[in-house]
């Protein structure tokens, strides 16, 4: 797999068709948990709104993510995070349509250092090698958590 543009056509999905979208960034400062905190009950309120779910991921200055939706809502939120200034180097590791929800109970589960270190520690390694060495296993890293127990994961939505 390459690494796609951020440039992302949306309008050759069908209004009615589930899409996921998932990507990884550096975060411009290192985050602390407070800033952590706000831009994650910021993001699971405005996608509760918009009936967008995923899962955030973030450890030593990386983010993860994958956002679930309809096209118009994905396309709206990902103007904003394009243009947020929290992170850089934004690189897509794939969009494409989706049979049915991974995370159809989160507006945005979030899974910090210690969770990661807990339920996906290969993830861990991955993202502190600088993330896109190895991106299908970031992405498969990423999904494997959907199914798992939410047990002592900070939960938003
Ligand atoms: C790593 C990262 C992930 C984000 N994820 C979301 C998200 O899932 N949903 C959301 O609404 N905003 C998310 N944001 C915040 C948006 O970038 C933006 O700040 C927020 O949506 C407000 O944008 P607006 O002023 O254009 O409405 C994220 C920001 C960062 C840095």
């Amino acid at each position: 797999m390459t690494t796609q543009s951020t440039t992302i056509n949306f309008q050759q999905y069908p209004q009615d068709q589930l899409i996921e979208l998932s990507y990884v960034s550096q975060a411009t400062h290192d985050m602390g948990m407070l800033s952590l905190m706000n831009l994650l009950e910021d993001a699971a309120h405005k996608n509760a709104h918009k009936k967008l779910t995923g899962v955030l991921f973030y450890d030593t200055g990386i983010f993860g993510q994958i956002l679930e939706g309809y096209p118009e809502q994905v396309a709206h939120v990902w103007n904003s995070i394009l243009a947020d200034h929290r992170h850089k180097n934004i690189q897509v590791l794939e969009v494409g349509a989706l049979k049915e929800r991974r995370f159809s109970n989160w507006a945005m589960k979030f899974y910090g250092s210690d969770e990661i270190s807990k339920y996906v520690p290969e993830l861990k390694l991955h993202l502190k090698e600088g993330a896109l060495s190895l991106p299908d296993e970031i992405l498969t890293l990423m999904r494997s958590i959907s199914n798992q127990s939410s047990e002592g994961v900070f939960q938003v939505g």
